[in-house]
């Protein structure tokens, strides 16, 4: 029944990796361009390489592995037009446009590069048993900026889905012995979760190995950047998808984030934990507290005004952002009862201890893995962006000394995230939710 939620052997990810061409010669111009976009930006053709594209129709594409495809390759062409000249464009063409929207529509997705398009459908696997937690063996199918680092960016988390794969099926067992009370099953379920959850962080901190935060900071995440927020970019309304013939739209959207992961959700969902934030980057209590992660002794609570509470939070918006089957699954799985309950009920017997314990157990390892992430935001971005500050915004060349950072350049910054939030603020709030899933009175 997982394969109606697009779940398979490989979790999110599809079965066998994803399309390198779309076989029929119709499509050679889009592919064309595609497969040489990091030189045609590095070069500043991209854009007259577009002004010759056709508009081409969608109707030749023939299965669901296509229409991934097509999606790939017209958000790369999407960030790569917005992004890659001197300032940023507000006007998608129509030969982008026009097929874009309809493909993303049939995939229930937004017009735009989510990490469905830069992440799930964009690798290849080099693995004689195509196993693609060997972060080693894969391959990205496209890049921006044609630099390993890109490619090793997006990999890290094609091999944390690979890995995560192991745990869906044996959750959703956990969640059906819910009704039977069969601790022995739920606990077993718990302690290949946490043992999962480690190895899912461990893969999290190879990000290290070969993606090199400057690079990232200066050259990767500007192509990443969304169209929600980025008036002081130049996107004042947003970009204008302009279908010909005087019709389009203008649109705000997201930019690509793995906080649009269905793995990371799916954990959360099957260990209860709840998230209230919704990142708002305008009106929270924003950027300036970059301290060390690892202190969740805080609880962040929102203050009055901070949110509305009608507006859905970060990790129900994101949603819309995954593709549609595995946005039902979520849904699916939040149905089939909670396993926090059952461990969090006052304790009698040795054996709803040990599920208590276990329950414990897994939450203290998914608030570790969240620590982590905490700790690359702070390499990644938040450390760049105060050196930028403090050399009046220049570009720094090469490696610099991340320790030197100078604290008096502190208060200087209003970090957002590529996903549209406010980064650290909202980023800890979503590790102290974690947490506090193991306090009874949460
Ligand atoms: C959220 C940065 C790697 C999973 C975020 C956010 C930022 C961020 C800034 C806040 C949302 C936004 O506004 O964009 C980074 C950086 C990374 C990195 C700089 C590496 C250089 C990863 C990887 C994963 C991941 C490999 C694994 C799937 C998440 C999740 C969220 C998130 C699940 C949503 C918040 C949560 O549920 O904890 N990330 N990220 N990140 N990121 Fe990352
Ligand atoms: N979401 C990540 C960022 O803000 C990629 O840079």
């Amino acid at each position: 029944f997982l394969d109606k939620f697009a779940v398979t052997k490989n979790g999110f990810l599809p079965a066998e990796a994803p399309l390198r061409f779309l076989p029929d010669p119709y499509y050679a111009p889009w592919e064309k361009i595609v497969h040489h976009l990091p030189e045609l930006l590095s070069s500043g053709t991209f854009h007259e390489k577009v002004d010759g594209l056709p508009v081409l129709e969608i109707d030749r594409l023939a299965n669901e592995a296509e229409w991934r495809r097509a999606y790939v390759i017209l958000t790369f062409l999407t960030h790569a037009f917005v992004w890659g000249g001197d300032r940023a464009r507000e006007r998608l063409p129509p030969a982008i446009s026009i097929p874009l929207l309809r493909v993303s529509s049939r995939l229930e997705l937004p017009p735009v590069a989510t990490y469905a398009a830069l992440n799930l459908w964009n690798f290849s696997s080099s693995n004689p048993n195509m196993d693609f937690t060997d972060l080693g063996r894969l391959e990205s199918l496209h890049t921006f900026t044609g630099t390993r680092d890109e490619a090793w960016f997006y990999l890290v988390s094609v091999a944390m889905e690979a890995e995560g794969a192991h745990i869906v099926s044996s959750m959703l067992e956990a969640l059906e012995a819910i009704k039977s009370r069969d601790y022995d099953t739920i606990i077993a379920s718990l302690e290949v979760l946490t043992g999962s959850i480690r190895k899912i962080g461990a893969l999290l901190e190879r990000m290290y190995e070969g993606c090199d935060p400057m690079v990232f900071f200066y050259q990767i995440r500007p192509f990443l950047a969304g169209s929600k927020n980025m008036a002081a970019a130049g996107l004042p309304k947003g970009v204008f998808y302009d279908e010909g013939d005087g019709r389009g739209s203008w649109r705000q959207l997201r930019g690509g984030s793995n906080g649009q992961s269905s793995l990371i959700q799916f954990l959360d969902i099957v260990l209860g934990v709840e998230h209230a934030s919704h990142g708002n980057a305008n009106n929270a209590n924003n950027a300036n507290d970059a301290d060390a992660p690892g202190n969740n002794s805080t609880k962040v609570t929102a203050g009055p005004g901070l949110q509305k509470p009608t507006e859905p939070t970060f990790h129900q918006q994101v949603r819309e952002y995954m593709p549609g089957p595995h946005r039902r699954f979520l849904e699916h799985v939040t149905r089939l009862g909670s396993i926090r309950e059952l461990s969090m009920l006052p304790h009698k017997t040795p054996e709803q201890d040990r599920l208590r314990e276990t329950y414990q157990g897994a939450i203290h390892a998914l608030t570790e893995f969240r620590n982590k992430h905490l700790q690359i935001v702070t390499r990644y971005i938040v450390l760049p962006s105060k050196r930028a500050a403090c050399n009046g915004g220049k570009k720094m060349e090469g490696k610099v000394d991340l320790a030197s950072a100078s604290e008096s350049c502190r208060d200087s910054q209003q970090l957002t995230g590529t996903g549209g939030t406010s980064l650290m603020p909202f980023l800890k709030q979503t590790r102290d939710e974690t947490s506090q899933a193991a306090e009874w009175d949460r």
